[in-house]
């Protein structure tokens, strides 16, 4: 079948942010919109013929007629194989899991993540290499200058093919296989973690746990490996059929819109455990019994524990974190003799540490932990871990998590996130911090006082590549740390992240609320960037 040429002009805006192209699926169905940036794609990689291509989502709204469009260009373009998850479904570790099992020349994954799905809603699309992980910078850079002097794109004249159906189809000359979309996945989780010693714990009847779906993609996921391959009581999996628009909520594993799981952590009779995961299935929340765990403690204890799993018994070479996330886990580095990498905030940094060896696990503060196993952060992959540690220490989450502040001390975080910002109003207050920096240094705030500020830069120690301008950092005189950064993900207006952070070693102060205790640190942040002048706000609109 002869491709068809298919004359488009460049759109404005198709610049990829931190995780791929987000725009709202209006933006997504003008005709040409996402032709333009799958053909920029393929421009940029220019190696499609006769490789395999993986394409999968996290099954919100627009997925389907997304992955329609996009393997009749895969065929056009000369991809010799697309493996695609029925039903159009790859979580986003799943995904990465498929390109490196099955040696494709990378995958494109749709979704936007967290944010909310629908027709009104938030689409995304990225391109992950044959690593399994996200293009580096200097490719979506280069993707975004193909959008901007794009002409053509090359498609074939078909008709849709049946995404429900396992089993392979032709496409022009282009094998499609619909995959099963857990199988890799979990038959991988399988061989990291000890399911003998999770399953005994699941069903002895006396530890009670709940997997919060969200109604997005780690459903199924979940399902088959917590109740299934563990036996964990059916239920156990709730909100677990994907939906369009995620049942009207927010897929965002986060204190306020995982509210029906933290209740069942917080009632008269709570569960001794529960987790949930986000849109697209790299995200994970994990909660103790009344109790919640923060994932800048969860990369640190997972690390300080890593030999206990199976995976990772022989150890591990280093560890990564994103630069807002807590020191916590840079203590048990130091304490292990491994080195502890700090990185602009974004899954695609860690890819380069992880493929030299140089890191086994890695994490945000942002719910995204992850390891070597596969290049993405992975939810179900992070709850796994946190049941196998619990069944091997035999000790509830609670207690994992104390005994780690006894023996490290404790790094309070919080990061607090003002949303929809007016962007030339927000960009303003970030630019006049960062002019100002030499004269913050040395300056007294009541009792704090300013040891060090600066513009986060990073050169990956890999291939020299070098960020700049990611995230002001501004260390007080007792420890605290506090970063200031514009989101990159967001899709209306700006988003302002500050983060917040202080190191506490006294054990009879190491469980307060973290609002407390970093309140002074809280005030000197408004007050050296003036967010409430700059803004009007006055609160925050989400505290993590
Ligand atoms: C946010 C998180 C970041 C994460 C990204 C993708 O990006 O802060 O840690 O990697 O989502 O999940 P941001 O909106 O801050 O640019
Ligand atoms: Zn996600």
């Amino acid at each position: 079948m002869t491709p068809t040429r298919v004359n488009t002009q460049p759109f404005e805006g198709q610049k990829p942010g931190t995780s791929g192209l987000r725009k709202k699926v209006v933006d997504f169905q003008q005709p040409g919109y996402l032709e333009n940036f799958v053909q920029a794609i393929f421009n940029t990689i220019a190696r499609c013929e006769g490789e395999t291509l993986v394409i999968g989502g996290d099954g919100r709204f627009y997925n389907r007629e997304a992955i329609q469009i996009i393997m009749r260009m895969a065929a056009a373009n000369g991809f010799a194989r697309i493996l695609v998850g029925q039903g159009g479904i790859l979580s986003t570790p799943a995904a990465s899991c498929v390109i490196r099992k099955h040696g494709a020349c990378g995958g494109i994954i749709l979704s936007a993540s967290h944010n909310p799905g629908g027709p009104t809603e938030d689409f995304g699309i990225k391109f992950n290499g044959e690593n399994g992980g996200p293009a580096p910078e200097k490719l979506t850079e280069a993707f975004y200058q193909q959008t901007l002097a794009i002409e053509q794109y090359l498609t074939i004249d078909a008709d849709d093919l049946d995404l429900d159906q396992p089993g392979s189809a032709q496409l022009g000359n282009t094998q499609i296989d619909v995959i099963d979309p857990v199988k890799d996945y979990a038959d991988l989780m399988e061989s990291l973690f000890d399911f003998e010693r999770m399953a005994a714990l699941l069903t002895r009847g006396k530890f009670r746990m709940c997997f919060d779906a969200m109604h997005a993609v780690t459903g199924p996921y979940a399902k088959e490996i917590l109740e299934k391959r563990l036996g964990a009581p059916q239920g156990t999996v709730i909100n677990a059929e994907p939906l369009e628009d995620f049942g009207g909520g927010h897929p965002d594993p986060n204190l306020v819109h995982a509210h029906q799981l933290v209740e069942l952590l917080n009632n008269d009779d709570p569960l001794d455990f529960g987790a949930a995961s986000d849109g697209d299935g790299d995200r994970n929340m994990v909660l103790g019994k009344g109790f919640y765990i923060n994932p800048c403690d969860s990369l640190a204890i997972l690390t300080a524990n890593a030999q206990l799993v199976p995976g990772y018994a022989e150890g591990i070479a280093g560890v990564a974190r994103s630069m807002p996330t807590s020191r916590a886990v840079d203590r048990v580095a130091a304490r292990q003799g491994v080195d502890c990498y700090e990185t602009p905030t974004g899954w695609k940094f860690f890819g380069n540490l992880l493929d030299a060896g140089k890191i086994t696990l890695c994490g945000e503060e942002s719910f995204g932990t992850g390891s070597d196993h596969v290049r993405e952060k992975d939810g179900l992959w992070a709850v796994l871990f946190w049941l196998d540690l619990i069944a091997a220490k035999e000790q509830p989450a609670r207690e994992i998590v104390r005994s780690h502040w006894i023996q490290y001390g404790r790094d309070y975080f919080t990061r607090h996130d003002y949303e929809g910002l007016d962007s030339d109003s927000a960009r303003q207050m970030i630019d006049q911090v960062r002019e100002n920096l030499g004269a913050l240094v040395g300056r007294a705030f009541g009792e704090l006082s300013v040891e060090s500020a600066d513009d986060f830069q990073y050169r990956d120690p890999v291939d020299g590549s070098e960020t700049t301008g990611q995230g002001i950092r501004v260390l007080l005189d007792n420890g605290g740390r506090i970063v200031y950064r514009l989101s990159g993900t967001g899709t209306q207006g700006a988003t302002l992240r500050v983060y917040l952070d202080c190191y506490q070693k006294d054990p009879a102060l190491l469980e307060l609320d973290p609002q407390k205790a970093l309140a002074p640190l809280i005030e000197v942040a408004d007050r050296i960037a003036g967010i409430n002048r700059h803004t009007g706000r006055e609160q925050p609109d989400v505290i993590t």
